[in-house]
């Protein structure tokens, strides 16, 4: 599918890529355009290093969704996947220790896994936290047709999309061992008829969550629903690390269609010795980046221009549009 088409009829868009090659221009151009045709649109930056607000031109109050000045049907949000860390405290407390002093577990065989479970925070359970609450956000509050996403440079994607398969994991070993730990416990609590001193949910919050998450899982894996955009400019490591990302991708079964090649040089006769030699540069990696993602490996290629000025605020990035969706 052309971006285009993406923009009109999937839910999900994300943009990503390495650092500073112009995820968030192309994503906020790309949410402007869908808004302007129609759809009403998110657009969430997950990178905890924001400049969604800046690029937009307006302050964005940290995860409280902003209705975009003068932009019919669009709303701006950025949210601090670190912020919701809070919600997750308690969550792991089994206290394995008090548990201990009345014996038994080791011979349960379930003293390792305990301690092994107890001691460490669930890979990327903040970023899990972060969709989880944009999930909940989305389905709850509001009635958006499209959320295009500003994510964070390659690294932490890569992390954000391996969720859902190892935070799943960790939560269903967790879950199951509060059952076996809870009835064996429970044995010795009614025993001793030891109360409990406070009102325990966690199991229900761990279920919720695994729940979203899988669910998320589905909908980010559907290509009927999300799609993702892969933005870099045309340098050698750019390309490497765009296979790097690619490959990830196709792993998570997630679809890309379209990528994108940011800041190429203008083709003027007049350019000075410098600009032509970079001009060549990037000529050289084009071809090669058509070569390996176009024809062999059937992506459409989206070529934007370097502009003279900075592509920022409502008339550059409708320009930058222009190219974006050809
Ligand atoms: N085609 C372009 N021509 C000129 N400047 C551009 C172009 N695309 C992006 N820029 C500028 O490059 C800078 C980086 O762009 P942007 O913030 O969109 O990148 P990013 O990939 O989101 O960066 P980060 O990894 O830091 O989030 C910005 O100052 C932006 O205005
Ligand atoms: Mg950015």
């Amino acid at each position: 599918m052309e971006l285009k088409e993406e923009l009109l009829k999937l839910k999900f868009i994300m943009f990503g890529g390495k650092g500073g090659v112009g995820k968030t221009s192309c994503a906020s151009s790309a949410a402007i355009w869908a808004a302007e045709n129609g759809r009403n649109t998110l657009i969430i930056s997950t990178d905890p290093a924001h400049s969604l607000g800046d690029s937009l031109g307006l302050e964005l109050p940290p995860g409280i969704p902003t209705p975009v000045d003068h932009i019919k049907n669009l709303t701006a949000l950025e949210i601090n996947p670190k912020a919701n860390m809070a919600d997750f405290k308690g969550l792991t407390n089994i206290n394995p220790m008090e548990d201990l002093e009345m014996g038994g577990l080791d011979e349960m065989g379930m003293f390792g896994e305990i301690q092994e479970l107890s001691s460490m925070n669930p890979p990327g359970i903040d970023e899990a936290l972060a969709f989880g609450k944009i999930l909940e956000f989305i389905e709850t509050e509001h009635n958006f047709d499209l959320i295009v996403f500003d994510t964070a440079p390659t690294g932490h994607t890569l992390r954000f999309l391996s969720l859902p398969e190892t935070l799943s994991g960790w939560i269903g070993k967790m879950l199951k061992l509060r059952v076996k730990l809870g009835n064996f416990l429970g044995v010795f609590k009614n025993f001793f008829k030891k109360e409990k001193s406070e009102k325990d949910n966690s199991m229900e919050v761990l279920e919720r969550l695994n729940n979203s998450i899988l669910n998320a899982r589905d909908d980010l894996i559907n290509p009927e629903i999300t799609s993702f955009v892969i933005v870099m400019i045309p340098e050698e490591m750019a390309i490497a690390e765009t296979g790097r990302l690619l490959n990830q991708l196709i792993k998570y079964n997630m679809s890309v269609s379209n990528m994108v090649i940011n800041q190429i040089f203008p083709k003027k006769e007049e350019l000075c010795d410098f600009c032509k030699n970079r001009r060549n540069m990037q000529e050289k990696h084009i071809k090669r980046i058509i070569e390996i993602f176009k024809d062999k490996m059937n992506k459409n290629i989206i070529q934007i221009p370097l502009f003279n000025d900075e592509v920022r605020k409502y008339g550059k990035l409708k320009e930058l549009a222009d190219y974006l969706i050809q």
